[in-house]
């Protein structure tokens, strides 16, 4: 097993270090001459126009990928979505009608409650669009429109690389619905289209700064509860990081809206306690720089993850660990990496072991 480790001493580290390649593998055999093809998926303008509403459903980690397409989706194409928990989106009862799209998000292609959230969605009529990792997969196989993550295996119980070609693919459905229906201009579109390409070459410059999460993790290990807070896409994210953290080191923490915050988690935080704060959204920069000092008052330790020429935060926050200036909206993809590094060295730290968390599987078919 240590030859397929490929000289890393877990296979976390390893898929992490992939995510630059896998990235570009699921972004660029779509972009052709500029514009976004996606496959042999044929959904024209006509179709976009009938779509009442979007469905986003999946579990876990992907789900989380779904939180941040919702957000994009809705920004960009106006189409408005929903994006639901599969165990609870097959016993609700859901809305959906012939008009509905669902988008699938799965690793696997086998989580069972995905699985039949997608059958639940069929039997109703609405399209089912998968956003999937394995090819031939149950979930690939019973859609009827496949967009492949090209991740490659994932061996890790705790996903990486796939939550960021989910995520890539989440921005090429968004940007290509947004496209036909006519609701983005077409230099933002060739804008954002150079924006994803040039993804991997910034995963590489965090993924070569790590020794200052690393540094912070062996400060920090021993911390008994974490805070992650956001607003906007920085919040999906929060969500990330947090469940990161909980299924490897073991550490209990929570995600909040950065606003949210004062209507009741805040009397959690006292001398010491672990804030960690992404604040990639330019406009939001502000109200996140008033939570880090709502935290701070109260005693606690804050570790942000800011954008180069954010020269603000470094007043604010105890720490902080910086990505290079890439536009707000495809700021997740790079981002998580830094969440993801943190949750590998805590829990390395913590002497757990990173690849094979316990009570975890890494598919769950059974309900
Ligand atoms: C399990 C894994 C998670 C994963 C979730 C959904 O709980 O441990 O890492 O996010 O299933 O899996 P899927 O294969 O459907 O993406």
């Amino acid at each position: 097993a240590s030859a397929e480790k490929a000289g890393y001493e877990h296979f976390m580290m390893k898929e992490m270090c992939e995510e630059p390649k896998v990235i570009r593998d699921t972004v660029s055999p779509r972009i052709k001459d500029d514009n976004i093809v996606l496959d042999n998926i044929k959904i024209t303008a006509d179709d976009l126009k009938n779509i009442g509403k979007i469905y986003i459903v999946a579990c876990g980690t992907a789900y989380h990928a779904g939180v941040v397409g919702k957000y994009i989706i809705e920004k960009l194409a106006r189409i408005p979505v929903e994006v639901d928990v599969a165990s609870e989106f097959r016993y609700r009862d859901p809305l959906i009608c012939d008009r509905d799209m669902v988008i699938i998000i799965s690793q696997s292609g086998e989580t069972i409650d995905t699985l039949f959230a997608l059958r639940e969605s069929k039997k109703k009529g609405a399209r089912v669009l998968s956003i999937v990792n394995v090819v031939g997969s149950s979930i690939a196989r019973e859609s009827d429109d496949v967009l492949y993550t090209w991740a490659g295996p994932e061996i890790a119980v705790a996903s990486t690389k796939a939550y960021n070609t989910q995520l890539s693919a989440l921005y090429l459905v968004a940007l290509d619905f947004a496209y036909k229906l006519g609701r983005i201009e077409k230099d933002y579109y060739s804008n954002v289209i150079e924006g994803l390409k040039a993804i991997p070459g910034e995963i590489e410059k965090v993924l070569a700064n790590r020794d200052t999460i690393q540094k912070f993790a062996s400060q920090h290990y021993n911390a008994k509860s974490i805070f992650f807070i956001g607003r906007g896409l920085d919040y999906a994210l929060s969500m990330e990081g947090s469940l990161k953290l909980k299924e490897i080191s073991y550490i209990h923490s929570e995600a909040y809206a950065g606003g949210e915050l004062k209507h009741g988690t805040i009397a959690l935080i006292e001398e010491g306690t672990l804030v960690i704060c992404p604040m990639t959204q330019d406009n939001l920069v502000e109200k996140m720089i008033s939570n880090i000092k709502e935290v701070k008052a109260r005693g606690a330790v804050v570790l942000a993850i800011a954008k180069e020429s954010n020269k603000q935060v470094c007043k604010a926050a105890d720490v902080v660990v910086t990505i290079p200036d890439v536009d707000s909206l495809i700021a997740p993809i790079v981002a998580v990496t830094p969440l993801q590094l943190f949750a590998y060295y805590m829990a390395l730290q913590k002497g757990c072991d990173v690849d094979k968390p316990r009570n975890l599987a890494k598919s769950v078919t059974v309900e």
